[in-house]
Order: structure tokens, then sequence, then C-alpha cells
């Protein structure tokens, strides 16, 4: 069941088949897993989080925790015991565990939300494809790369797709629903009923370097680092002028921060790989610098700004 106050732009249209995913596996749980977590949970799944070690899952808790508080304080404002109890029974629908094999035995889906990387993504479905029951659909939540490759090393390609969300996940309204030429309709219909029983408007797209989002906005980032990397204009003028010239809520430099240049570079090292002919996916030399340097973004205090 649903915890109704909790339950946020759900959009579910009148035709929408019904949502059957009742148990949710999250593997990863940074910036895109916690989210990913508390949104099902807010919307009634039953989850279970999984991270290499605990000290990582004791962080995504307290993410989900701040991130679940700031949704009900506007939601509570009169009643704030009520918004606390939510809060907690939220919590509560979200189990953590280190063991991946352990927290497939008995799920419905599995999102995949890990590290940038084809090789550990395979590594991860490979291994889970042997334990995980017949009837659960696997899903990557990668940016970049290609669903169809990462789905290879398994033996259920007809239950695979991508489920693509955004950063924040509990703010922004779109997933990315993705199919390869082996996934199913009925896995298809399914990934589309779960991402709207969770509160997402879902739109469709074939599995194609950064599926809608990425593919435009990728390139448009990147071409700001350039920008700024040839001395046009600071970083600060960049984003300003985006915000009140293109009416974005966030400049370039400062989404990289937000979803973390290590991702971004990941995906434009990625793309050149595979496209070296096509400049705009060409990696910046001041990414790659700040990368090096750990300046990750807002998650690790220091990127194009300082946090
Ligand atoms: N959890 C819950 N609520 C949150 C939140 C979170 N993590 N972050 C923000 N909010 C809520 C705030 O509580 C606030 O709610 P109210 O307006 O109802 O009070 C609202 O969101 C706005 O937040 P703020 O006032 O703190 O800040 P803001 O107005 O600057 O908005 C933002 C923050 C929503 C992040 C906004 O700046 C924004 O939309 N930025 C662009 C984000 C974007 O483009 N994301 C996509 C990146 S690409 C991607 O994700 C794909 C990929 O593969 C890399
Ligand atoms: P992140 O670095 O914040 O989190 C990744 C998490 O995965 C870490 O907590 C790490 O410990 C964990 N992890 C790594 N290997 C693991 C394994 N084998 N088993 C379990 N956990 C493991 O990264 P993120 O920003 O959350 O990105 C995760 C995925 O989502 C990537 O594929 C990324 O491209 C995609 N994505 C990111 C954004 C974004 O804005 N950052 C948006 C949409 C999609």
């Amino acid at each position: 069941m649903a915890l109704p106050s909790l339950v946020l732009r759900r959009c579910v249209s009148s035709s929408a088949p019904a949502n059957v995913i009742k148990h949710v596996t999250v593997v990863g749980g940074g910036l895109m897993g916690s989210g990913i977590a508390q949104v099902a949970a807010q919307n009634g799944q039953d989850v279970t989080l999984v991270d290499v070690n605990d000290a990582v899952l004791s962080k995504s808790r307290g993410i989900i925790e701040t991130s679940l508080k700031r949704v009900v304080k506007k939601m509570f404002k009169d009643n704030p015991a009520d918004g606390e109890k939510l809060v907690q029974e939220t919590l509560e629908k979200i189990k953590t565990l280190t063991d991946v094999n352990e927290a497939v035995k008995e799920t419905d889906l599995v999102v995949e939300a890990i590290i940038e990387n084809i090789d550990l993504k395979q590594k991860l479905f490979s291994s889970i494809d042997e334990i995980a029951p017949d009837h659960t659909i696997f899903a990557s939540n990668t940016s970049s790369l290609s669903i169809g490759e990462i789905a290879s090393v398994t033996k259920r390609k007809d239950r695979f797709g991508g489920l693509h969300f955004f950063n924040p996940v509990p703010v922004m309204k779109l997933l990315e629903v993705i199919r390869t030429e082996d996934t199913s309709d009925d896995t298809y219909q399914k990934m589309m009923a779960w991402g709207q029983a969770v509160g997402k408007t879902c739109i469709t797209c074939k599995d194609t370097p950064g599926f809608v989002v990425n593919r435009l906005l990728v390139p448009y980032m990147s071409e700001a680092v350039r920008m700024l990397e040839r001395g046009d204009a600071t970083a600060r003028d960049i984003d300003t002028a985006m915000k009140l010239g293109a009416g974005l809520p966030m400049g370039p430099l400062e989404l990289s921060d937000y979803t973390g240049l290590d991702t971004g570079l990941y995906i434009s090292e990625g793309w050149h790989k595979k496209f070296p002919d096509e400049p705009l996916f060409k990696p910046s030399k001041l990414m790659k610098k700040l990368v090096s340097e750990g300046k990750l973004g807002r998650k690790s205090g220091e990127g194009f700004y300082k946090y």
C-alpha cells in the first residue's frame, strides 16, 4: 500500500496497466540509488538497497532521511509529528544489505545504479542473473552506456531494460524507459507501469547513446567547459548567462558539479572511445584535471566551485 500522504506527482493514466512490481532491489546507494530507493518506498514499494559496505549504506540512509524531511516539511506544516511518523514509516520500507546475491533472491525488479563502468555493470548482472528468480526484471540507470551491451552477459535479455532517473530523483519528474531490440513487450509494459507507480512521467527511447536528455545535455555541458577553458567567460558568468538568458534552473557548470564531474567524464570518455570522430563527445582537459585531483563537484566539496 502506498503511503497516501507521501505519494508525489503520481500520474497514472487511465489506460496504464496495473503495476505488478511490489519489491525492488536498488544496487548502488550513491546520489542516484538513494533517490531511487526513496521514491520507490515513498510510493509503497518494499525496497532493498545494496552497496559495498555499511558505512556507505548508513550515508545513503542519512541522505534519504534528509530528503524525506524536506518533502514532509511542506506537507505537514501544521502537524510535524505526523510528518515525522511518515518519514519513519517510509524508512522502515527500506532494508539495506551489502550482499547483492542475498538481496536478489526474492525481488521483482533490480535497478542498478552503481558507477558508470560497463565492466562493473556486466559483472554485477552476470552474477545476479544466476540467482534472481526468472520473473525478475533487470534494469540499469546508466546515463550513457548501451543497455543492450550491459544485458548481453545475461540470459534474460527479454527481461532487461533501462530505467533512467534524473538528479535529484525525489524532485525531477521524468523517467526515461529504454527498450532494447530484445526487451519484451511484457517487460516494457511492466517498467512503464512501475515508473508511473513511483510517481514519474515516463517517456520511451530506443537504446541510443544518452537516450533523449543526455544526448542533448551532455554536449551542451561539455561545450560550457570548453568555453571556460578558452577563457571566453568566467564560470560564474557562463552559469548566470544560462540561468537568466535561457531560463534554466542551474547553469551548465553548476549542473556538472551537481551531477558529479566523474560521471560526466565517464560519459564523454566512453562516447569518445566509441565515436572518435564526433567533436561534441570529446572529453575536456579541464574535466580530466579536476577529476584527477578528486574535485568531483558537490559530492566531494569542490568542482568548478567550492561547497
Ligand atoms: N529531496 C527532496 N526535495 C528536494 C531535494 C531533494 N534532494 N532537492 C531539492 N528539493 C526541493 C526543495 O525542498 C524545494 O521544494 P519547494 O520548492 O517545494 O520548497 C525545491 O526542491 C527546490 O529546491 P531549492 O529551493 O533547494 O533549490 P532550487 O530551487 O535551486 O532547486 C533543483 C534545486 C531542483 C536541483 C533545481 O536547481 C534544478 O532543477 N536543477 C537542475 C537539475 C537537473 O537538470 N537535473 C538533471 C541532471 S541530468 C541527469 O540527472 C541525468 C544524468 O544521467 C546525468
Ligand atoms: P555515485 O558515485 O554517487 O554512487 C555509486 C554507488 O555505487 C556508490 O555508493 C558505490 O559505492 C556503489 N557501488 C559501486 N560498485 C558497486 C557494486 N558492485 N555493488 C554495489 N554498489 C556498488 O554515482 P551516481 O551519481 O549515483 O551514479 C550511479 C549511476 O547512475 C551511474 O550509472 C550514472 O551514470 C547514473 N546516473 C547518474 C546521474 C547523476 O546525476 N549523477 C543521473 C542519472 C543517472
